[in-house]
């Protein structure tokens, strides 16, 4: 495989681009949301990934316009360079709900748009999510997006899409997935459709990254365990969406562009897959 970079990209269906490695937000607040995204940014994360739920899109907004100011004499610094999601969240469903509730979250992040609008889970139902995804088209037509996507969506999920939207297929599903919970299914039924999977949770909120069976394989590289659960989501050709505020532990996190897992380190995490997940699973919901 080519060698992974921090500011490597996956194509996605739209003809877009999204940053593989981005910087996970939820339950970062305040000032420390604010230094902990300029630190991302500065390092040269390039994706930051908020949500209408974590209550921080002014503070991701704040980092990422900040960054933007600082570098507005250099030719290739801009808005452009950050990928910044958000997602629709389950009180805000239904057409008119979610245009509202994404022209707040536009305000509250004092950027012009976003790059990707997720709807954050099925959860509201058949009816709403559908009336939600047809505003995410319109959104995406009027420019308050750049592209739209889906999370915690099951295969089901997906194929109600086929059904009322061919011509508008999500470009992302965002979905709980590390070596204890792959999500087979849902990837390949992504991958059918050539919608990139994002992982979340990928270090399991940080309780694996103590597990001896992962130390193992991080000595053999000299890394962390958390190092070897980032690269193995990155490796599979996920886009992997670690979160820390920690300023530290943000720069560790981007530390896994200089080790590789061997085949063999592959399926050895592949053979730890549990069937169960350590966080929310609406991808089974009707
Ligand atoms: N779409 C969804 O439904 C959904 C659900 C969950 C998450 N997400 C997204 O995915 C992101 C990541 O998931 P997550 O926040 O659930 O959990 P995670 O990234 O698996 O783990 C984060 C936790 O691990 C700690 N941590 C970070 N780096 C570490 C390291 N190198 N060593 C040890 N501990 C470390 C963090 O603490 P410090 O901050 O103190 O470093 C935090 O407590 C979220 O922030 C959010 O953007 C989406």
């Amino acid at each position: 495989m080519a060698p992974l970079r921090l500011d490597t990209v996956l194509k996605l269906n739209d003809g877009r681009t999204i940053p593989q490695l981005g910087l996970g937000v939820y339950q970062s607040r305040g000032r420390a949301c604010v230094a902990g995204c300029a630190e991302a940014l500065r390092l040269g994360y390039r994706h930051i990934d908020t949500a209408q739920l974590y209550a921080n899109e002014a503070e991701v907004g704040q980092a990422v316009r900040d960054e933007a100011h600082a570098k507005r004499d250099e030719a290739h610094a801009k808005r452009d360079d950050v990928f910044v999601t958000t997602k629709i969240w389950d009180s805000n469903h239904g057409y008119d709900a979610a245009l509202r509730s994404l022209d707040k979250s536009l305000a509250a992040s004092g950027l012009a748009y976003f790059d990707l609008v997720l709807i954050h889970s099925p959860n509201p139902g058949a009816a709403k999510r559908l009336e939600t995804y047809r505003a995410l088209v319109d959104a995406r037509k009027r420019g308050l997006t750049r592209s739209i996507g889906v999370s915690n969506y099951g295969p089901h999920h997906l194929a109600e899409l086929d059904t009322h939207f061919p011509h508008d297929p999500p470009a992302v599903n965002q979905i709980e997935a590390s070596p204890f919970f792959q999500r087979a299914d849902i990837v390949a039924a992504c991958r059918k459709r050539s919608i990139v999977v994002q992982a979340y949770s990928p270090l399991g909120k940080g309780a694996f990254t103590s597990l001896p069976a992962l130390q193992r394989i991080a000595d053999r590289h000299a890394k962390t365990p958390a190092h070897v659960l980032i690269r193995w989501s990155l490796q599979r050709g996920f886009v992997c969406l670690p979160k820390s505020s920690n300023a530290d532990r943000i720069a560790a996190n981007a530390d896994v562009f200089s080790f590789e897992l061997s085949d063999a380190d592959m399926a050895e995490l592949d053979a730890m897959e549990t069937g169960s997940g350590i966080t929310w699973n609406p991808t089974l919901v009707e």
